[in-house]
């Protein structure tokens, strides 16, 4: 009779075994940033997240360089006074993103910064791009329009640039502009394979894009979530166009498109546990219905099984102090 439980039976031998395990470096960390000063404002379908000006974020990025997370990625939390129907503050080379990039790039030069390609904190409509009068959010123009915002991200310095937008063609536009303007060690993380979710919900909350979209929403750029095929040509496309690493997002629910993806093009992939799963985890653990710590980490290790190279969590900080303790 076969006894695979010969190799569960006591702890040194389960740590002999194991697979799969997370590092820190594995561990990308979204924050949420505003303008001002000693501003913090939590955000409340995400507990134990806040937005952060600045000088509060600093310490963030301390943390991180402390606790081995390479990468800090950054989401604006815009003022609707800026807030127009093309999103064309999102070029501004002295807007939000591009000075806290700098300041982050001069005092923690050794800590990767990332900024994310899309329109929906600019824009009064809250859609990634700009739609036409039927509500049809247009290609190229947003194409064109990213492109200045990503080129004005690189100008501040920053390290990886991330569309999260699903225009086609916007990585061959954006890597193009990167090597016009010699921007050749500028990497793309590529949101290719990003679903039309319902578990975005807390996020739009986070950066008001919740209130400015309404009703409204985005299937008519972001992948439907019966398809994992088309994942693939997602991906193959961004390949093709420059994306030096790839993500499929929301994460926990799509783990088997991570898979396939990576087992397709063995590109560096990374996956997204989005807002909505950070919710759902906190809630139950807030409620005394889940253990907090033993989930956290287990949702996390379950990323790494199935195949991704790192993910973007806002657990992230808690989950490497958890790991320095192990
Ligand atoms: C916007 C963007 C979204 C997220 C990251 N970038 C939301 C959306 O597409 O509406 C979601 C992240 C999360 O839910 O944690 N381009």
């Amino acid at each position: 009779m076969g006894r695979p439980r010969r190799l569960r039976r006591d702890s040194f031998t389960r740590n002999l075994v194991r697979e799969n395990a997370l590092s820190a470096h594995d561990l990308i960390y979204p924050v949420f940033v505003t303008d001002g000063q000693n501003q913090r404002a939590a955000v409340a379908s995400m507990p134990g997240v806040e937005r952060l000006s600045l000088d509060l974020l600093l310490p963030v990025a301390r943390e991180c360089v402390e606790l081995g997370i390479p990468v800090l990625a950054l989401f604006p939390v815009i003022d609707a006074s800026l807030k127009t129907y093309d999103g064309v503050e999102a070029t501004n080379p002295d807007g939000l993103i591009p000075r806290v990039v700098r300041e982050l790039k001069k005092q923690f030069p050794e800590l990767g910064v990332m900024t994310d390609v899309a329109l929906d904190p600019f824009t009064t409509h809250g859609q990634d791009g700009l739609p036409d009068e039927n509500g049809y959010i247009l290609n190229e123009e947003t194409v064109a329009m990213l492109t200045r915002q990503a080129l004005c991200q690189a100008e501040a310095g920053v390290d990886i640039i991330a569309p999260s937008d699903m225009m086609d063609g916007r990585i061959a536009a954006i890597r193009r502009a990167l090597e016009e303007n010699k921007f050749i060690h500028t990497r793309i993380m590529a949101y290719s394979a990003k679903y039309a979710s319902a578990f975005y919900g807390p996020f739009r909350d986070a950066v008001g894009s919740a209130a400015t979209l309404g009703k409204a929403d985005k299937k008519a750029y972001q992948m439907d979530p019966g398809n994992s095929d088309e994942a693939l040509r997602e991906v193959a496309m961004d390949i093709a166009e420059g994306a030096d690493m790839v993500m499929v997002k929301p994460g926990m629910p799509y783990l088997d498109v991570v898979r396939r993806v990576k087992d397709e093009f063995g590109i560096p992939t990374f996956a997204y546990q989005v807002s909505g799963e950070y919710a759902m985890l906190k809630a139950a653990a807030i409620n005394g219905w889940l253990d907090h710590d033993a989930v956290m980490m287990e949702s996390l290790l379950a990323f790494k099984r199935a195949g991704a190279d790192g993910v973007l969590t806002y657990f992230a900080i808690d989950a490497a102090r958890k790991l320095r303790q192990a």
